[in-house]
């Protein structure tokens, strides 16, 4: 594949990213093309990678990111290079610095991953919905492309990228690109072998990769959903409206401009709700329940097609770029398809959720900025919090509710389109915001506050605090079950699962056994199918030593491995004798089926003292 038209001269990133080796004003990589055989026993990819780059006339070095690779010859037009790999530098890995013939802008990368690359989880067959066959999938964001392919892993630094992968003859491979080629691959050397192609530029974190037995169903013109074979027709049924929201999506904000929008459903261990790698959304087999009560899930990686993948963050310090407006969006996308109660309801609960980490940050309030510088030993993944999220969206709505919303919305088209595949600090969106929006009127950007929300602690108070109708009624209820009313004499006959959860979330401390008895047999909460809902009923029988749930939660607990819905429940079962000897024990058991990631916090919670 040819590198991008009409470049020559490496133009750096905007903006200097501490969480790469690479120097991009020298040498910059522009297409990757991987070819990779997937090694299951050995739990390991070996193979090569072609990078083709620009490079300043002066420059004799290119400098690569790479992590736990064994890296075995870099070539050249088949002539040997002569490079060094660093020392590993913890999070951000090793520099592969290599050394560059003065004519020539491709080299060839020979290399084979750990078996503990963080980015790659194999699955033994036990570890799949169907049992039949083994899975790997890949997982980037933030900084783990360097586990998997050594290259330039910052997202200020775009590649188009295409691939040859082999698998074996009975799996099948799908990536974040367009297939190449027959559908089920070509069988050569005892191997069945897929070819992709990915066209666009995007950051490195998006390259993603999922190898298993995997059927597809059609839900739209442009939309289908992978899955193992055991779960494919009730993901087309829990998916059912994905080519309404890209619509949707197409209203708001311009163009979807990546071809296919599909959806793999992961294995239960995947450590994420969604990920949004281009034309293939990742997302947990959680986000199946069989009543479509997870879809937000959807409109949110979905959104990302927009903000996020199209116009990224430039470094991991504007990582609130990436998810704010994703919230914001994902929650105008609600509005169009669902209404605005159910928008309310999600805005409302993720406000929520802000109240609760403001609280939770005030020893360390220099983490409430959007914006806040990182240093090379921060782990952008710390960043992953209802800050970069909520803080993050309800600047958005604040800006939509300042200015109204039909030029906000004109505004957001306008931006998507004017730095489409390019990539965003927050610093030069703060400028289009007070040039664009507010057309150079200081005032009107001062009164907005907008440097406050971006650089400065805490949530300014020009937020719009969202309302919801629906949760007026649960806190109705609540007030019922406060006062003493028995379980069974509340109206929860009508809600759905949001206001479940935060009945859940706001339910009075403490509760007797009896209570948790009386709820448990009322409302067969330690059963529930959405697992959302358990997971907050389970924090509660956490905290009350509920023995009632214990089954519940060492079944919730080892049969999926959502980050999100196991990491809290360690830290409260944590927090007392009775609980830490249920972690303890249903972490031995199940650690072998977590991601690396997952495996990797619950270490650190299970390490913490009492
Ligand atoms: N891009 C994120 C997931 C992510 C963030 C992975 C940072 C690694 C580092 C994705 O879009 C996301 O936000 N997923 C959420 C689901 C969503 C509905 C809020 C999740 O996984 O919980
Ligand atoms: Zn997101």
């Amino acid at each position: 594949m040819k590198p991008i038209a009409g470049r020559s001269e490496p133009t750096p990133p905007v903006k200097a990213d501490v969480h790469t080796h690479a120097r991009p004003g020298e040498a910059i990589v522009r297409h990757v093309s991987l070819d990779l055989t997937t090694d299951f026993p050995s739990r390991t990819m070996n193979g090569s990678v072609t990078l083709t780059f620009d490079r300043t006339p002066e420059a004799t070095q290119i400098v690569l990111d790479s992590k736990s690779l064994l890296i075995e010859r870099v070539t050249s037009g088949g002539r040997p290079l002569a490079f060094t790999v660093g020392p590993d530098e913890g999070l951000i890995g090793s520099a592969v610095t290599i050394e560059l013939p003065e004519k020539g802008d491709e080299l060839t990368v020979v290399y084979t991953t750990a078996a503990d690359a963080m980015a790659l989880q194999f699955l033994a067959t036990s570890q799949t919905a169907g049992k039949k066959a083994p899975f790997l999938f890949t997982q980037g964001e933030a900084i783990l492309t360097r586990t998997w392919i050594p290259l330039q892993d910052s997202p200020g630094i775009r590649i188009t990228y295409d691939a040859k992968i082999r698998v074996p003859v009975d799996l099948r491979a799908v990536m974040s690109a367009g297939h190449v080629g027959k559908d089920e691959g070509e069988l050569l050397d005892g191997y069945r072998v897929f070819t992709f192609d990915m066209p666009e530029r995007i950051p490195p974190y998006l390259i993603a990769l999922a190898v298993g037995d995997l059927a597809f169903r059609k839900l739209g013109g442009r939309t289908g959903v992978y899955a193992e074979p055991s779960v494919a027709d009730a993901a087309a049924h829990e998916f059912a409206d994905t080519e309404k929201m890209v619509v949707a999506g197409e209203a708001l904000y311009g163009p979807y401009r990546w071809g296919r929008y599909d959806i793999l459903v992961l294995p239960p261990s995947f450590p994420f709700g969604g990920m949004e790698n281009p034309r293939l959304t990742f997302a947990s087999p959680t986000s199946i329940v069989g009543d479509r009560s997870m879809v937000s899930l959807i409109a949110h990686e979905l959104a990302h097609s927009w903000s996020g993948n199209l116009v990224t963050n430039a470094t991991w310090s504007d990582f609130w770029l990436n998810e704010g407006a994703t919230e914001y969006a994902e929650n105008r996308i609600l509005e169009a398809i669902y209404g605005t109660d159910v928008a309310d309801l999600n805005t409302t609960l993720a406000w929520q959720e802000l109240s609760a980490t403001m609280e939770d940050l005030q020893k360390t309030p220099e983490r409430t900025a959007l914006s806040h510088p990182l240093l090379v030993t921060d782990d952008p993944d710390d960043s992953v919090n209802a800050i970069a999220y909520t803080k993050g969206s309800s600047f958005f709505r604040m800006l939509e509710h300042t200015i109204g919303r039909e030029k906000f919305d004109a505004f957001m088209v306008r931006y998507f389109d004017g730095h489409a595949f390019q990539s965003m600090t927050s610093e030069r969106f703060v400028g289009l915001v007070k040039e664009q929006l507010f057309g150079g009127d200081t005032a009107m950007a001062d009164a907005a506050r907008i440097d406050e929300w971006v650089f400065g602690r805490g949530i300014p108070d020009n937020s719009v605090e969202p309302k919801s109708r629906l949760l007026a009624q649960v806190d109705t209820q609540l007030t019922e079950l406060t006062t003493g009313q028995a379980p069974s004499t509340l109206e929860t006959a009508t809600w759905n699962a949001a206001q479940w959860i935060h009945f859940l979330k706001n339910m009075p401390e403490p509760r007797t056994p009896e209570q948790l008895v009386a709820m448990d047999t009322q409302w067969r909460l330690s059963q529930s199918k959405n697992r959302a809902i358990r997971f907050e009923w389970l924090r509660i029988a956490a905290k009350n030593r509920y023995d009632g749930a214990v089954a519940s939660l060492e079944e919730h607990l080892s049969t999926q491995g959502r980050r999100r819905y196991v990491i809290p429940v360690y830290k409260d079962l944590v927090a007392t004798d009775w609980g830490r000897a249920i972690a303890e024990r249903v972490f031995a058991a199940a650690r072998p089926t977590y991601h690396p990631l997952t495996a990797r916090s619950i270490e650190q919670v299970l390490a913490t003292k009492n």
